[in-house]
């Protein structure tokens, strides 16, 4: 889960590592008050999880609080790259005299953690490592060890800091890598870090992903969820303990495992190049035991969604055979009744298998459509809504 810019300006405050004063406002007239209240040269600042508010004028300099209002009115609503501004932060301003890059993060490729540092900051990272990668540091961090005194300084230095700034910036990323661990984050990020004019280094932006495997350690996090950024089948999802992921097309998918669930989405977005280029509408795995109250579950989440025009039921059925998954969606068209109205076409295998296709064949649901291999039904499933 990523957390939003003045979310992570709270943490890094709370770690010590040091932060410019920042207010949320969710209106012009707060951020009027909030730049009142700070005095000075204010920044007014989209909060939205995305990259590039700056180059899509969700970031604005204001010098009065007039001028905050204004900007604030310019920013609240605005669209960047498909979020919509609901909120902005208004930060003190900070004199820059230059901007680093600073991230420490999860590198999953070597099963370690990986600080990367620039005093080229402030630009897009990712192109500052493709045109001049010498610029940009890579140091492995032992995820045992973690970020000390040494590998601080360690990181100032492959990052070509002067030597008298060194000591300085290396404590703030001691301090940083302290929220890394501490929050349990996947990416904490710091693109700026300034050297202000008095010769302070301060965090001006922060980006966190907190890795949510660890909500059980982490009572606090649970107030990071936003429900209102989130997709509303997603959270429904959520709330059925379902293994669910909203995508952008219109054949829904169910199947159980999440290897045979990926590859259904390859086979039908293949099938669907020949039926109008329809494409898979989610990713949901529904696991072992395919009770019909889980099938049930699953079904309700596909179907309202407004996209979905057929479905695509995938199973192979193992320690659940297919005859407990075959009555599993008997009872869920039973039990969802009007509510199911489009087409099923099921792909059965495995253990089982004969079993499981009869009881299909015998309750001859008018929706239902029996697929003999997962081509097969891929194909139908396309076919079926390309059709509607
Ligand atoms: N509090 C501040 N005072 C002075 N200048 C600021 C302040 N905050 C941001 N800036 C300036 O605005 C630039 C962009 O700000 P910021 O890094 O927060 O957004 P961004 O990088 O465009 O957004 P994103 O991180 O989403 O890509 C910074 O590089 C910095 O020069
Ligand atoms: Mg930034």
């Amino acid at each position: 889960m990523d957390l939003y810019e003045y979310q992570a300006r709270d943490l890094f405050e709370r770690y010590g590592v040091p932060v410019l004063a920042g207010i949320v406002a969710d209106t012009a007239e707060e951020a009027r008050a909030a730049a009142e209240k700070l005095g000075g040269v204010v920044v007014v600042k989209a909060q939205v999880k995305i990259g590039g508010r700056g180059k899509a004028g969700g970031v604005k300099v204001a010098r009065t609080p007039g001028e905050a209002f204004a900007a604030a009115q310019a920013i609240l609503g605005l669209d960047i790259k498909g979020h919509r501004v609901e909120r902005v932060m208004v930060a003190a301003g900070a004199d820059i005299v230059e901007e680093y890059y600073f991230s420490v993060l999860l590198d999953r490729a070597n099963r370690s953690y990986l600080a990367l540092c620039s005093v080229e900051g402030g630009m897009d990272i990712e192109q500052l490592a493709e045109t001049k990668p010498e610029a940009l540091a890579r140091v492995e961090v032992c995820p045992i060890e973690g970020i000390n005194e040494v590998k601080a300084l360690e990181i100032a230095r492959a990052a070509n800091f002067p030597e008298e700034l060194v000591p300085q910036v290396a404590q703030v990323f001691e301090r940083l890598y302290a929220v890394y661990s501490g929050e349990d984050a996947t990416l904490v990020e710091v693109n700026p870090l300034v050297r202000t004019s008095a010769g302070d280094i301060i965090a001006l932006d922060g980006k966190i992903s907190i890795d949510e495997n660890a909500e059980f350690r982490q009572p606090d996090h649970a107030g990071y969820v936003d429900k209102a950024a989130e997709n509303p089948l997603e959270c429904k999802a959520k709330e059925l303990d379902l293994n669910y992921v909203k995508l952008d097309g219109e054949v829904g998918v169910i199947g159980n495992g999440a290897g045979l669930v990926m590859s259904t989405l390859d086979v039908v977005a293949y099938a669907g190049e020949a039926h109008g280029n329809v494409k898979p509408a989610n990713f949901l795995d529904i696991g072992g035991g395919a009770s019909a109250e889980v099938m049930a579950n699953g079904l309700d989440v596909i179907l309202s969604d407004q996209q979905v025009r057929s479905v695509f039921v995938n199973v192979f059925g193992g320690i659940t055979a297919c005859d407990a998954v075959a009555n599993g969606i008997v009872g869920a068209l039973e039990k969802l009744g009007d509510s199911a109205n489009k087409p099923l076409v099921v792909r059965l295998d495995g253990n089982n298998v004969e079993e499981g296709r009869l009881i299909l064949n015998e309750a001859n649901h008018p929706l239902v459509i029996q697929a003999a291999t997962m081509d097969e039904g891929a194909a139908k499933a396309a076919e079926l809504a390309n059709a509607r």
